[in-house]
């Protein structure tokens, strides 16, 4: 096992981002519930406690027993985390005069603490708090302030442990990497050495060991997470992995025989099955986006199913499940623990009685493309934006016909291509078309047409949650007009989308 940085959380919307930037410095970090903390191991280096919507104060505040933790772990309390543990120690923490929110300078550093070390005077802080520690017992001293904030940092004497009131993994701390290194590395002396290759390495062997001569079967969407979980079994067991690559008549256009023929490039035992016709039949009378999912959802499952009976005495389902899908989230509104759901498609485990295996379930959406490219996979299959599972059904805004399938094919190729070729598919985290059940009047020659209209969309984004429109060039968005209105038959009107989510979301279904 690695070596291990334990996260508590306590429902901090920067959690996630603190296990990011310990990942950055190739340090292993989980992160767990404050109240289900899991057995203490050799592993474990450190313990980080992150910040919280709650106020240490709250007669509900969460309130976990350190006991086997502090002094026998590196701890270091962020926020939420300092303020708890000053608070145990008999510190005083009370409601700020003004909340803190924003950007700080760092007044004093004592150097000599190992956890500041390497901090520059007046280094930016990035504060977020609405308590303060006020006072601490003799027992521990300060390492940092700020003008407003005498407590920006403290050490309890005798112990490796530490508070910092700012938020070192915010980007707007323009030290936090520092800082963070001198805990985990300098404190906790982790090694560094979690890299690609090094998950590459335990993870291949360690599905060698777990799957043995066993069969395993996996559903390729053409996106980042099953390609690269496959790649990675492959490495592992060869062709005992079986993948199954649907085409359900709702991907781009050429998309099932191009990602089919790269998947074969990469040298993976893989059965395209071509059943757009089911899934058109299954969606015939059908508008509403809901019963949509649904209809393709349960298609999905139904034909995955028949291709998997053919594969005698298959064991394990994989799925590309990745790590903010399992992570078990704080709910603001109380302390109980709720876990997260997300809609990919559900459903396979429970009808095909198959174990599961899940290779990428410990790792961020950027670092399985950091492993992607370690197992020099293409960057087309890599770099590849979001793509839904149930596709273009429900950007076909009501009924879908293979018709309305076909002319949406084409005006996405037309701005998906546009895209590429000018250089800025990769500023933009999603791109996408949406056909809309509406018809203009338009005039083309000395005719009057009355045709579809399409909506273009573009954002950025980081994970999908928030979303801002692309500011794409209006030299861009006038020739890929033109370009669509005079090649695709059945669209006369080009519109781009400019809401942001929120209020809107990314798909309009
Ligand atoms: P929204 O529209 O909710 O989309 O802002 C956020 C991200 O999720 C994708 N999305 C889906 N993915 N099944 C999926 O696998 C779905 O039903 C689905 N609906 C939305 C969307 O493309 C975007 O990346």
């Amino acid at each position: 096992m690695e070596e291990t940085i334990l996260i508590l959380d306590f429902g901090s919307q920067y959690t996630q981002l603190i296990a990011r930037r310990v990942r950055e410095l190739n340090v292993y970090c989980e992160i767990h519930p404050y109240n289900k903390i899991p057995e203490i191991n050799d592993h474990i280096k450190g313990v980080i406690l992150s910040g919280s919507p709650f106020s240490v104060r709250g007669e509900d505040a969460p309130n976990p027993d350190l006991n086997g933790i502090r002094k026998e772990l590196p701890t270091l309390g962020v926020c939420y985390g300092a303020q708890l543990m000053a608070q145990h120690e008999d510190g005083v923490v009370a409601p700020s005069e003004i909340r803190e929110y924003g950007r700080a300078n760092l007044t004093f550093i004592n150097r000599d603490s190992k956890l500041m070390k390497g901090m520059s005077d007046g280094s930016q802080v990035w504060m977020s708090h609405g308590d303060t520690i006020l006072e601490l017992p003799e027992n521990l001293e300060v390492i940092s302030s700020t003008h407003d904030v005498e407590v920006a940092g403290y050490k309890i004497k005798g112990e490796d442990t530490y508070g910092i009131q700012f938020h070192p993994e915010v980007y707007h701390t323009i030290e936090g990497a520092t800082l963070l290194r001198n805990y985990v590395v300098d404190i906790c002396a982790c090694t560094q050495s979690w890299t690609p290759a090094s998950f590459i390495e335990t993870s291949i062997a360690s599905l060698k060991e777990k799957l043995g001569n066993e069969k395993v079967v996996l559903g390729l969407s053409g996106g980042v997470d099953s390609s690269v979980a496959a790649e990675l079994l492959q490495r592992a067991i060869g062709d005992n992995l079986y993948c199954i690559f649907v085409d359900n008549g709702l991907l781009r256009k050429n998309e099932f025989s191009k990602v089919l023929d790269s998947y074969k490039g990469l040298g993976l035992n893989v059965t395209g099955v071509d059943v757009k016709d089911r899934f058109y039949e299954a969606l015939a009378g059908i508008s509403e986006p809901e019963d949509k999912r649904k209809a393709i959802g349960g298609t999905f499952i139904e034909v995955f199913d028949e291709e998997a009976h053919k594969i005698k005495d298959v064991k394990w389902l994989a799925q590309g499940t990745i790590y903010p899908d399992v992570i078990e989230s704080i709910s603001v509104k109380g302390p109980s623990a709720t876990i997260k759901s997300h809609h990919n498609v559900g459903g396979l485990p429970d009808v095909m009685k198959l174990k599961i295996i899940e290779p990428l379930n410990s790792l961020f959406k950027d670092e399985v493309r950091r492993i992607g490219r370690a197992l020099e996979m293409p960057a087309d299959i890599l770099n590849r934006h979001p793509f839904p599972g149930p596709g273009l059904g429900i950007r076909i805004i009501g009924e879908i016909t293979p018709e309305k399938v076909r002319i949406l094919q084409d005006v996405d190729d037309l701005f998906i291509e546009g895209l590429k070729n000018n250089g800025l598919y990769d500023d933009v985290w999603q791109a996408l078309v949406i056909l809309l059940p509406v018809q203009s009047v338009g005039v083309m020659g000395d005719e009057r047409t009355y045709e579809n209209v399409v909506v273009l969309r573009a954002v950025g984004s980081t994970d999908g949650m928030t979303a801002d429109w692309s500011h794409l060039p209006y030299e861009f968005l006038s020739k890929v007009s033109n370009d669509i209105i005079n090649r695709v038959k059945g669209v006369n009107r080009v519109v781009y989308d400019i809401s942001s989510k929120p209020p809107s979301t990314i798909e309009w279904e």
